[in-house]
């Protein structure tokens, strides 16, 4: 078996791990934009390009004889890559283009959840001009603004965050109409949730359910990142949530990947991630993306029991409802390991030296190597992943393993703490009462 992962991040490396440590002894091979030390290890061989350049990903592809392949980020598959595998005789794990529009196309998405009846719509509506869209803004009081297109995470604004006001809404949506429409939708205020499944056509498989944490220090203070790090618990549900929280959430993806179907003619193969938040009247969507999160890939692939090639050829053939896929019952907490100065001003080309890590996982993701030694290249660099029982319990392994990993670098004490899950918890107790 010969299998090809697209991407070079973090959450390539643990997909990438997922795949080695299958029983099918399977070849690796990867496109990734800039050489990640940990994916390049596990590989027979890897091309160095950019990851949505189509054509030169297939005559890769085609020139490695592939069976299958793993496409890990979103842009690749908004430039039609899944397509062009399947046309070239290869499965993908990864939609099509007309489905994962999902992901790259917000207004789009929102209209087809209302279109098709979809529970977790939040109010809200698409703008091409400033004018009825301030109305709007001004109608609803309290708003996220959100480009149509895919902004790499980092588009998205939402008030009492990042915008302080109505002015500030205005202002933003005044310049995100300068490059194209814009949703308004109505703020909502809750705890945030990540649900990922397998998804193979008609069947779905759930993960864990996931809490990451996009504020950069700790408290949840700081510009937004990428994501600092995300937890799990034994259980499927999160500590604040309730086991109705998650059947509604699952309801929810299954509607979209039925009406997707309905509504594209175009089987979904590959991975959903729900995003969510937990309001006083249950789940609302906040988006959905075609792909693993990064960091939730990380909680939840070290924790697959079943063949993780047995599950990919499940997908790509349509037969995940005639395949048990296990997990163990186990917590994980991950956290990253960032340059001094990320988001805003990373410190880039510095040391970082990874050792002693006890039980503990690393993944790399933004770090390249240079005579034996990695250096941060100024986004998140290296991801420590921590397994045990209890939620504690995985985030003192995680925990221990990064004051052991040297360089000038930080990472958030606080994710998976008893203080900070018990913030979570009162947080829901007050907005349900
Ligand atoms: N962790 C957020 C994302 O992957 O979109």
């Amino acid at each position: 078996m010969r299998i090809l992962i697209i991407g070079g991040g973090g959450r390539e490396h643990v997909i990438a791990a997922g795949i080695k440590s299958s029983k099918h002894n399977p070849s690796i091979y990867a496109v990734m934009a800039k050489k990640n030390p940990g994916i390049a290890v596990l590989c027979e061989d890897f091309l160095l390009e950019k990851e949505t350049d189509v054509e030169k990903v297939i005559g890769y592809a085609k020139s490695r004889n592939i069976d299958i392949a793993f496409v890990g980020p979103e842009a690749p598959l908004a430039a039609g890559i899944s397509d062009a595998l399947w046309e070239a005789g290869i499965s993908v794990i990864g939609p099509k283009k007309t489905c994962a529009i999902i992901e790259f196309d917000k207004a789009w998405t929102r209209n087809f959840m209302k279109k098709y009846g979809i529970e977790g719509c939040p109010t809200y509506k698409i703008f091409t001009e400033e004018g009825p869209a301030h109305a709007f803004i001004e109608k609803l009081g309290d708003v996220a603004v959100k480009p149509s297109g895919l902004t790499g995470g980092k588009g998205v604004k939402v008030m009492g965050d990042q915008l302080p006001d109505i002015e500030a809404a205005k202002t933003y949506t005044s310049m995100l109409l300068e490059k194209g429409s814009v949703v308004i939708e109505e703020r909502l205020i809750g705890e945030e949730f990540t649900l990922q499944a397998l998804v193979d056509g008609k069947s779905l498989v759930f993960f864990p359910a996931v809490q990451d944490h996009k504020r950069a220090y700790e408290g949840d203070l700081g510009p937004n990142t990428g994501g600092m790090g995300s937890y799990t618990d034994a259980e499927e549900i999160l500590p604040f949530m309730l086991s109705e929280d998650l059947d509604k959430a699952k309801q929810i993806m299954k509607s979209t990947v039925k009406a997707l179907y309905e509504e594209t003619k175009t089987e979904y193969m590959g991975i959903l991630y729900g995003q969510f938040i937990l309001t006083s009247s249950g789940p609302k969507v906040v988006e959905f993306n075609a792909r693993f999160g990064d960091p939730e890939a990380m909680n939840i692939i070290p924790i697959i029991e079943t063949d993780f090639v047995e599950i990919m050829l499940a997908v790509v053939k349509g037969t995940l409802g005639k395949l048990p896929v296990k997990f163990s019952r186990k917590a994980t907490v991950c956290k990253y390991a960032v340059p001094a100065g990320y988001p805003d001003n990373p410190e880039k080309d510095s040391e970082v030296i990874v050792e002693d890590l006890g039980e503990a996982l690393v993944y790399y993701a933004s770090v390249y190597e240079k005579g034996g030694k990695i250096y941060t290249t100024g986004s998140r660099a290296v991801a420590i992943v921590g397994c045990a029982e209890t939620i504690d319990a995985a985030e003192k392994i995680a925990q221990n393993a990064l004051e052991n990993i040297r360089g000038n670098l930080f990472f958030r004490k606080d994710i998976g703490t008893a203080a900070l899950i018990q913030k979570r918890i009162d947080h829901m107790k007050e907005l349900r009462s």
